[in-house]
């Protein structure tokens, strides 16, 4: 019987057996394309160009069976609580699913409280968007200054880029960093009279969050005196603390402990983008989440996306020990996909402890990076191309333009095609060589350039391609590396849905503040002493 240590074991090996390079697979594997590439929710996944053999990705799908990544999924699903550090469910998925579902976070039913929710996030988008609802002095909105960091602020900000229209009738600016440039940045040319201030934070208690709100309640009070709050709206899983800071009780959007930061675009933390995109565009999104939640919890493991995405990562990672993974979406909308990504799989899978808090068998997550191609072609490629490390690239690419010139969407498309190829095939020094001599180059430079020209090719990558950029297609691509993470995670035995690792530094920084703001010294290593004493 196959256990998960012998599966390990079975992936290790079969990753590290000697093997045809990847574009030599195509060859002795007719049905490669049939069997690795995959459709889910509108989108196509081509796993072809990873570097497994048919036989390696049967011993990777072993591995997700006896793991039980079906009987996680499951409880997943079921709302029992798979964050065991903090005893909650994880359900983002009801935050999407189409009214009338049924879902319960422990025993205790969600999905009205849900449909609730959305239903006011309608009425008030609708409101604000008509002008029915108006500021302090009678006129309309014109502008959102959304305030929130991490999952208050990825999410959403990342889905504004993504759709925003050319000439938006509401303007949505975004302030996360408490570098006072940005909150500066974010309301520069604003008229407050006409500016609503969403600020977005689960806890209500992050630093930054708050420092930028205070700010901003500032500005707004300056110009408008007592009757500004009326611009305020807060999205928390604390709503008292909202109406404390004087957010309008009804203008306090709910979420719940069950949502997860990182997870949280589908809930009211996406209310910024309802509003200045229209609620149809955010339901569209959540449809395309929920297509992609179909996908996963109903489709057989051989040929479910998320699965595949996380095996395929897995054996980049642990089979072939690669801590790195370029994500590269070919498409300017998408160029904050990669900064989504960063927060989703590290600081959930970012993690050295197993849910028993024992040392981790396995190495977790890999550091992710990246950038919109064709920019990253013109700055970090060199690296991915003939760098030292093998750096395994999830590319993303959209066929049809949605807006701007179409031939100059053609030169997109054949470079992200080419990237892919070329990292796979690379060049051999003795085709390099030939053209080189071809080219009447003395034997002595050949010597020397040729191997600074040659592409070690047989570079894995992934590629993710949709018909267009809609809002039903980034619903499915956000869904499906959600699933990805929470399959990583079940196979590394470890709990994608809280972030310890964030606290230490936080609570230093309370301690360093209050030295920075003239308290006593506190105790410390001498380099930190030297940078408060300096900076003091
Ligand atoms: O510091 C990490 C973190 O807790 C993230 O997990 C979260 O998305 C972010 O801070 C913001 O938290 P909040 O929404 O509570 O302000």
């Amino acid at each position: 019987m196959t256990t998960p240590q012998s599966a390990w074991k079975n992936l290790k090996n079969a990753a590290v057996a000697a093997r045809d390079p990847i574009s030599g697979l195509f060859a002795i594997e007719p049905d490669r394309l049939d069997k690795l590439v995959v459709e889910a929710a509108g989108l196509r996944i081509d796993l072809s160009k990873q570097p497994w053999s048919l036989g390696d990705f049967d011993t990777a799908l072993t591995l997700a069976k006896v793991c039980d990544v079906e009987a996680a999924r499951n409880r997943l699903w079921a709302g029992k609580p798979v964050n065991s550090s903090e005893h909650r469910a994880a359900l983002h998925m009801a935050l999407r699913a189409p009214d009338g579902a049924d879902f319960e976070a422990d025993g205790v039913p969600v999905s009205r409280d849900v449909e609730a929710t959305r239903n006011a996030m309608r009425a008030f988008s609708e409101a604000v968007r008509s002008g029915a609802k108006t500021g302090a002095t009678g006129k309309p909105f014109t502008a959102i200054v959304h305030i929130g960091i991490g999952g208050s602020d990825l999410g959403p900000r990342l889905v504004w880029e993504a759709l925003r229209p050319l000439n938006p009738g509401i303007k949505l600016r975004f302030a996360a960093n408490v570098d006072p440039s940005e909150t500066a940045l974010a309301l520069a040319g604003l008229d407050p009279a006409q500016t609503l201030v969403v600020v977005v934070s689960k806890t209500f208690t992050t630093q930054e969050t708050l420092a930028n709100a205070e700010v901003v309640r500032a500005w707004l009070r300056a110009a408008l005196g007592s009757e500004s709050d009326a611009h305020l709206v807060a999205v928390s899983a604390a709503p008292t603390l909202a109406q404390a800071f004087g957010v309008p009780a009804d203008q306090v959007f709910g979420f719940w402990d069950w949502v997860g930061g990182r997870y949280s675009i589908w809930s009211a933390v996406g209310l910024s983008c309802a509003i200045a995109l229209g609620y149809d565009v955010f339901q569209r999104l959540l449809d395309g989440g929920a297509t992609m939640d179909e996908h996963f919890r109903r489709t057989p493991l051989l040929q479910n996306a998320p699965v595949l995405l996380a095996l395929a990562h897995i054996f980049n990672r642990d089979g072939l020990d690669r801590p790195l993974r370029a994500v590269i979406p070919y498409a300017a909308r998408l160029r904050l996909f990669p900064s989504f990504l960063q927060q989703l799989e590290m600081e959930s899978n970012g993690k050295r402890v197993d849910q028993q808090g024992q040392p981790v068998a396995h190495a977790t997550a890999a550091s992710v990076f990246g950038d919109a191609g064709t920019n990253g072609q013109h700055a970090f490629f060199q690296m991915l191309h003939q760098g030292t490390d093998v750096i395994p690239v999830d590319f993303v690419a959209v066929a049809r333009a949605g807006e701007g010139e179409p031939a100059n969407h053609t030169i997109l498309l054949a470079n992200v095609i080419a990237q892919a190829q070329a990292l796979m095939t690379g060049r051999s020094e003795a085709e390099v060589r030939e053209e080189l001599t071809a080219k009447g180059l003395p034997a002595a430079e050949i010597d020397v350039l040729a191997p600074q020209r040659t592409f070690p090719g047989d570079r894995p990558s992934s590629f993710i391609l949709m018909e267009a950029l809609t809002p039903e297609t980034l619903g499915a691509l956000i869904a499906l590396h959600e699933h990805k993470v929470f399959v990583e995670g079940v196979l590394w035995g470890i709990n994608s849905f809280d972030q310890w690792g964030v606290e230490l530094g936080k609570s230093l920084a309370t301690k360093i503040l209050a030295e920075l703001q003239g308290g006593a010294p506190g105790i410390h290593d001498p380099s930190t002493a030297a940078l408060v004493a300096r900076l003091k």
